[in-house]
Order: structure tokens, then sequence, then C-alpha cells
């Protein structure tokens, strides 16, 4: 693991440190969900939120249905507050269930505000959010997700399914990359 890392100026948070952070966020759904009649749908926004999906998964002690979406809102690009860009849309009928949205971060807050509206727009019953990471400074929009993995500084970040122009997904570790890397 010493190639990739080359491009890695810092390591924010470790492996070691995202397993736990999902470990925890795990324990706080299985205590929310298990007592009740929730019947959760898992769903994961592609890409990034792939690698977190699959450890959180993994450490759920409760019955989960799974389900996949990508969809993209205008990130970085001209200031916009359009509709939601669904890339690749549900395959259940999520009416009346209760949906818990895995995200890999929460940046400006657009994304996940577009998600949810677009979910209650299905008539789901409820709707929660876990993300892995989340960078509350950047946060331009009103919206919080219920369960956190780790809090950032605002800084761009790549690594365990986090991008860079699509590269830097499969780091096992979460870091910042040199500024060479940009040019
Ligand atoms: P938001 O809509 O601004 O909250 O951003 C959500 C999306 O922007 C995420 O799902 C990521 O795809 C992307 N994003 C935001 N911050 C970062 C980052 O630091 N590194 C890589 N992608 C990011
Ligand atoms: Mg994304």
């Amino acid at each position: 693991m010493e190639n990739l890392k080359k491009d890695i100026e810092k390591v924010l948070f470790s492996h070691e440190e995202i397993v736990v952070a999902t470990k925890r966020v795990a324990e706080q759904i299985t205590e929310d969900y298990k007592d009740s009649e929730k019947d959760p749908v898992l769903l994961c926004t592609l890409k990034g939120a792939l690698p977190f999906m699959a450890e959180l998964m993994k450490q759920l002690d409760i019955h989960v249905v799974t389900d996949f979406i990508d969809v993209a809102s205008y990130h970085g690009g001209t200031e916009s507050t359009g509709s939601i860009i669904l890339r690749k849309d549900v395959t259940m009928d999520l009416e009346n269930r209760d949906v818990i949205v895995v995200e890999d971060i929460v940046d400006t807050g657009r994304t996940l505000k577009h998600l949810i509206t677009y979910l209650k727009e299905r008539n789901v019953k409820s709707v929660a959010c876990a993300s892995l990471v989340d960078k509350p400074e950047a946060r331009l929009i009103d919206v919080q997700a219920d369960y956190i993995g780790v809090i950032s500084p605002n800084e761009f970040l790549v690594g365990y399914g986090l991008d860079y122009e699509e590269r830097y997904r499969n780091l096992p570790y979460i870091g910042v990359l040199k500024e060479e890397i940009y040019k």
C-alpha cells in the first residue's frame, strides 16, 4: 500500500478508525431499529458509499434489505439548486418503507436534501441517513445525517469511496491529496 500513498499529503482517518466508527454507527442503528416495527431498507448511494455500506451492513444485528441509487447534485460547478440528477434509480418499491440512506459524505448538504425530498415523494414511511463523513463547515443547506462516522475539517478528501476525478476510491483510508495532483 505504498504506491498510491505517494499521492497523499496526509491521512486523516485510518482504516482502523473508520472500522471503529462504522461499528459505533452500526450499534446505534441496531439499537434504534431492533425493537421497533421498522423493517429498514439500507439504501447505498453510489459510488462513494460502497465501502462504508459493505462494512456497515456486516455490523448490523438486525434484518435489513439493501438497495442502491446513484444520484448527483450540482457540486462545485456553477451555483445551482437544480433538482437531483438520477443516474440509477432504486429497484425496490420504497412506498411505506423505513429507509436508511447510506452516504459517503455530507458536504454542502445538497445531495442529501434532494435525496430526502425524492424519497418522500416516493411515500416512504421514514427516512434516516447514516454518513461515513460529515463536513459541517461546508454546509450550505440545513440538513444533518442522523448517524455520523467521523467529522472532518473542511478539506477535500479522497479514499474509502471518496474520489478525485473517479480515482482514489479504493484507498483503505481517508486522506488529503498532495497539491501537485490537482495541477
Ligand atoms: P454535497 O451535495 O455537497 O453534500 O456533496 C455530496 C457529494 O459531493 C458526495 O456524495 C461526494 O460525491 C462529493 N464530495 C463532497 N465532498 C467531497 C470530498 O471531500 N471528497 C470527495 N467527494 C466529495
Ligand atoms: Mg458521491
